[in-house]
């Protein structure tokens, strides 16, 4: 196989709202890879878990989530008019509702039960199986896929994060205020670094993008650099 049609694993780790999914999603139409948001699947368990009233007021009852994994079908599809796929959960489109503050200040806590980071790791192996994929989330470099080829670990200001979930959450027209995005950022990057399993951490051989000044096509240029290096490794 030459190196220009080597597929890889790309995994994308790093803290909450650094702009892994933009970045992750650029790069996957860039080289014609599956991109896949596992973020986005440990918010489609919060939502369900919601929904279900498995958690209440905020608190979360982690026997009852576990007891509702076996219910839960999650699934994507492709999307062409965002350039990515949507997420659904037991056959219901779950892409607008996975976003929202609520399931922001749950999933950490959900993100945190074993049981959960088992059944979605395993999910996450068996769509990057044929490699050709583009991950992100908190643990793909170090857990998911500890032998991807090429790992980023992106990081980025909290203020500076904060400031992009609050113009978009405020697009989509949610009433949010700029204090309690950010502490929901502080607090997040606290509980991704601190929890028992699978911590937020920078593998060995992660390479470091910190993009708090940087526009896409500053990264992307970043990126095809790196990426060539991987695939003539
Ligand atoms: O990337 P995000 O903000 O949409 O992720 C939502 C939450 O899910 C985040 O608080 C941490 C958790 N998460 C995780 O624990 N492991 C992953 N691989 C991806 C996300």
């Amino acid at each position: 196989m030459t190196t220009k049609n080597k597929k890889i694993v790309i995994a994308i780790d790093g803290f909450s709202s650094c702009g892994k999914s933009t970045f992750a999603k650029a790069i996957a139409a860039r080289l014609g890879y599956i991109f896949i948001d596992t973020g986005a699947m440990y918010r489609a368990v919060t939502l369900f878990a919601l929904e279900q009233g498995a958690i209440r007021s905020g608190v979360v009852d982690e026997d009852a989530v576990v007891a509702l994994l076996p219910q839960i079908e999650i699934t994507f599809r492709f999307n062409p008019r965002r350039g990515a796929s949507d997420i659904y959960v037991n056959g219901d489109l779950a892409e607008g509702r996975i976003r929202s503050i609520e399931v922001s200040n749950c999933v950490s806590g959900v993100s945190s039960i074993k049981q959960v980071r088992e059944k979605l790791v395993a999910m996450q192996q068996q769509m990057g199986r044929d490699r050709g994929v583009v991950m992100d989330g908190r643990d793909i470099g170090t857990v998911v896929f500890p032998d991807a080829e090429l790992k980023i670990f992106m990081q980025a200001d909290a203020k500076v994060r904060a400031e992009r979930r609050y113009k978009e959450l405020t697009e989509k027209g949610d009433s949010v205020t700029m204090e309690e995005i950010l502490e929901n950022v502080i607090s997040r990057d606290k509980a991704d670094m601190s929890r028992a399993i699978s911590p937020l951490r920078k593998a060995e051989d992660a390479v470091v993008l910190d993009n708090s000044y940087m526009n896409v096509e500053e990264q992307m240029e970043w990126f095809l650099e790196k990426y060539r290096a991987a695939v003539e490794a």
